[in-house]
């Protein structure tokens, strides 16, 4: 099951270069390039994540990469260009705002959605009179948009609701087969994807908390909202193709928020009913003291703060699914990439929060 067969099924040889993250050799992205050019599909590094490229404005090509992530076309695509200069002809108008966001986060981990043109094909946008756009500040995504000359479209490069890729290890277990190069660029520096800021509504509102802290973006959008998740009570308003199936691991993960002590003492219940079960139990936690958990529950540390726990949480949810049947997280505090990871737990956490009094 879950395998649709060869007739829709993107096949492949993956061919795994090697790059330099900061001086990428231009022979090996411009070979890389020209698989965009010829239509294929190349897996290469950015600051957040891997993505998933194709040519943007090749359908057929676009089509590809959701048959290889299996991902529905109801979801739709990031159109990624090396610099501002190139945002005017994928986009039907442009807010005057753009130029001070672009100034100030491009490149970076910011998206941004805005009226589309007739050039960008349907599929990339899901039909949807809007387009996601960024400037990824990554050398090899740098590299590799210019050697191909024209903007690429990428998802991240992970099968369809499994955690994003942050190494080409992840992305050749997903997608083995199903990529013809994947460019290894070693571990990507943020680790969690990109802010997506929505300009096309009144107000602007951010769908997905990201790389670059909300809080930034108030300074010049003072009557930005947040239309992604509530944070009391862990509630829901869906943004177009956000799911809230995604980043899964396949181990169950829990996410606990609320009093420091009260939170200890509900996960150390929790866990212990676990252990009792016989489950295998892991807790994260990021800077915060040390829980109080019975003996046999393994606490993972994701980092000293959020930067580096936005770092290393795909792949430590890649690694414990391995090795755990049930992962007990203690929710950050939602401010700067903690709301990024609050959001990407709950998620994992497939909505199951227990909010302690
Ligand atoms: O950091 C990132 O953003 C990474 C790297 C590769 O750039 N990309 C990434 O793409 O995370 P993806 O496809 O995994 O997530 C993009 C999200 C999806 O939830 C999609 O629904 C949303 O962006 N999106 C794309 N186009 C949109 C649009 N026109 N309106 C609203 N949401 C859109
Ligand atoms: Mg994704």
């Amino acid at each position: 099951m879950g395998y649709n067969g060869p007739m829709t099924d993107y096949v492949s040889t993956t061919l795994l270069l090697t790059v330099d993250p900061t001086t990428p050799d231009p022979a090996t992205t411009a070979r890389a390039a020209q698989v965009i050019l010829s239509g294929g599909l190349v897996a290469f590094p950015t600051e957040t994540v891997y993505g998933l490229g194709a040519h943007a404005l090749n359908a057929e090509a676009v089509a590809r990469i959701f048959r290889a992530k299996q991902r529905p076309s109801t979801d739709p695509l990031i159109v990624h260009i090396a610099d501002p200069a190139d945002l005017p002809p994928l986009v039907d108008a442009i807010p005057s705002i753009v130029d001070e966001l672009a100034r100030r986060f491009w490149p970076g981990p910011l998206t941004l959605v805005l009226p589309r043109s007739a050039r960008v094909p349907d599929l990339v946008t899901a039909s949807q009179p809007t387009v996601a756009v960024r400037v990824p500040s990554h050398p090899v995504a740098q590299a590799l948009i210019r050697a191909a000359g024209g903007p690429i479209a990428a998802p991240s490069a992970n099968r369809f609701s499994r955690p994003s890729p942050t190494t080409a290890d992840h992305v050749l277990a997903d997608l083995a087969g199903r990529v013809d190069v994947v460019l290894d660029g070693g571990p990507t520096t943020i680790g969690v994807e990109s802010t997506i800021l929505d300009l096309t509504s009144a107000p602007p509102a951010v769908l997905r908390p990201g790389g670059v802290p909300v809080e930034a973006q108030r300074a010049l959008l003072p009557d930005l909202t947040l239309r992604t998740l509530t944070i009391a009570d862990g509630q829901t308003a869906p943004a177009p193709g956000t799911l809230l199936q995604h980043y899964s691991p396949e181990a169950e993960l829990i996410l606990f928020a609320g009093d420091t002590n009260a939170v200890s003492a509900r996960m150390a219940r929790h866990a212990a009913e676990q252990l009792a079960r016989g489950a295998a139990v892991a807790a994260l936690v990021i800077g915060q003291a040390p829980l109080d958990l019975p003996a046999g529950v393994m606490v993972v540390s994701l980092g000293a703060d959020e930067g580096e726990a936005a770092n290393r949480l795909f792949a430590v949810l890649r690694q414990l699914e391995h090795n755990t049947d049930v992962i007990l997280a203690r929710a950050p505090a939602p401010v700067g990439l903690g709301l990024a990871l609050w959001d990407r737990l709950w998620r994992a956490a497939e909505g199951r929060v227990v909010q302690v009094e």
